[in-house]
């Protein structure tokens, strides 16, 4: 079990005894939070974060907004249609709040670190704005907002990662869940507002890593990914006074820790840079069964002069030869990737690069977009935003025509096969199917039988597939 160190707050009150906890009255008990959340997987995990600190303030969390005492929304920044679907998603609230004037409404995550105070003046209807850096101190910006002020903290740090803090599993299935490993970025990608939004990179102590991944194999957990924007830099050193004696952490050493909590609990993790994934790594997969074959590596684009305009640090030659020995190191591993269309000057030649890199490669999986200027990024302060909606849109259907046609051979490569997947739950479509996913983080539904719960490993004979979907029945 991980030691809840309780915020300041609590920490006062704490040592008062247990009773005085539940009385005190500076606590919300009985309130509700409702949280909703954008943008990527880290930003769901530090939700759960926010559920956490603000559980110890007295809050339970609800899954109807219309109930809640306090509505937050956790927010991506990373490109413009993110950050309108939130504005979008904030009118509405506001709504309820003509309603029901005492809610408070807030801003997490970052566009609240992009827009800071600008958030207060633009969104008449937020009263509260908190970047990923400052959730512990949410109770107390909550009594400001009580006391009928606005409330703003959108302070980086380069210290905070969390580390003590339990979260409190939200929408979860009680099989699969995230575990923060660092936070921030220092790459500096030029298209990318994380670093940012997000601030200095740093990772968390190991200790309370593997706690975790402990906890959650108590809880019933099957399995954990472990998250950072790029995991591959996961470096750690313990503040030992004598330098000799300090221990070093590489994402390598970790990801070896966390498989060996059990060999029961799969292990994923999100998301690898071409620059920084090492052989290391790579044989550390190899090595361990419960880590698994999938590996999420964006490539960008394929053009070697795109890529260093994009500031990754990497060319084609290199996300090749890393794209070898992934093959020849983990001969059954899928991989996934991120691809931008239309950054600023690509040209024609260079979209056909990244095509035949999506055809060298053979993606089972990837998320692609359109390229979209973020304010104060390298990229807006230097390079023109010079390919047209209509050139950009065009590319990137091609890119996705290109995946599906990838997606759908890479499944169609196990049909007839035998796949050992984790069942999950029921599947979406139907409560009559169950889905879980196999070792390559392919989606697999199958018809639900008596004998199977959700969380057991099983084999599913692969009958047919979509372009996104396994479709099959339990082997004998
Ligand atoms: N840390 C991860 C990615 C985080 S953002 C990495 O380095 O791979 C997720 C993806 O959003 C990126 O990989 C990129 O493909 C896309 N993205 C980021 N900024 C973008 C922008 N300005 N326009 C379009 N896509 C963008
Ligand atoms: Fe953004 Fe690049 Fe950092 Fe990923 S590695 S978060 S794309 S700056
Ligand atoms: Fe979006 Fe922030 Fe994640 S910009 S993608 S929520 S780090």
């Amino acid at each position: 079990m991980i030691d809840l160190q309780p915020t300041d707050k609590t920490h006062d009150e704490g040592r008062q005894g247990e009773a005085l906890i539940l009385d005190s009255p500076l606590k919300r008990n009985g309130k509700k939070l409702y949280i909703e959340s954008y943008g990527c997987q880290m930003n769901f995990a530090d939700s759960e974060i926010v559920a956490s600190i603000l559980k110890d303030d007295g809050f339970e969390t609800t899954a109807d907004y219309k109930e809640a005492d306090v509505v937050f929304i956790n927010t991506c920044s990373i490109r413009e249609n993110a950050e309108q679907r939130v504005r979008n998603r904030l009118s509405q609230f506001g709504a309820e709040k003509r309603r029901n004037p005492k809610l408070i409404v807030g801003v997490l995550g970052c566009m609240a670190e992009r827009l800071k105070s600008k958030f207060l003046e633009e969104e008449k209807l937020v009263d509260v704005v908190v970047g990923p850096d400052a959730y512990r101190d949410l109770p107390q910006l909550l009594n400001q907002v009580e006391d009928g002020h606005k409330a703003i903290n959108v302070l980086l740090s380069r210290e905070e990662t969390y580390a003590d803090i339990s979260p409190v599993r939200l929408n979860g299935n009680g099989i699969t869940a995230f575990i923060s490993i660092m936070r921030g970025c220092d790459n500096m990608c030029s298209f990318c507002v994380v670093p940012f939004t997000r601030g200095r990179e740093r990772s968390r102590d190991p200790h309370s890593i593997l706690a975790e991944a402990h906890d959650l194999v108590d809880k019933g957990y099957k399995e954990v990914t472990l998250l950072g924007q790029n995991v591959d830099s996961y470096k750690w050193k313990s503040a030992d006074a004598d330098e000799d004696a300090a221990i070093e952490v590489n994402f390598a050493q970790l990801l070896e820790k966390v498989a060996l909590v059990s060999s029961d609990l799969r292990i994923r993790f999100s998301t690898s840079h071409p620059k920084d994934i090492t052989n290391e790594v790579l044989y550390t997969i190899a090595k361990y069964d419960n880590i698994c074959n999938y590996i999420h590596l964006p490539v960008q684009s394929g053009s070697s002069r795109v890529l260093e305009l994009m500031n990754r640090t990497y060319t084609r030659e290199w996300y090749i030869n890393r794209i070898d020995a992934v093959r020849k190191i983990i001969p059954n591993c899928a991989i996934s990737s991120d691809i931008i269309a239309g950054f600023c000057s690509e040209t024609e030649e260079e979209h056909q690069e990244t095509l035949s890199m999506m055809d060298y490669v053979g993606y089972d999986f990837a998320f692609t977009f359109s390229y979209s200027e973020r304010p104060g990024t390298l990229a807006a302060r230097k390079l023109p935003d010079d390919i047209s909606p209509e050139i950009k849109k065009r590319r990137l259907s091609e890119i996705l025509v290109k995946q599906q046609e990838w997606s759908l051979r890479r499944l169609q490569e196990s049909v007839g096969k035998s796949v050992r997947i984790l069942v999950e739950g029921v599947s979406k479509k139907s409560d009559k199917d169950y889905c879980g996913r196999s070792d390559q983080n392919a989606m697999v539904v199958f018809p639900a039988t008596e004998k199977i719960k959700p969380g057991q490993y099983v084999n599913v004979i692969i009958e047919r597939c979509t372009s996104a979907t396994l479709l099959g029945r339990i082997a004998d």
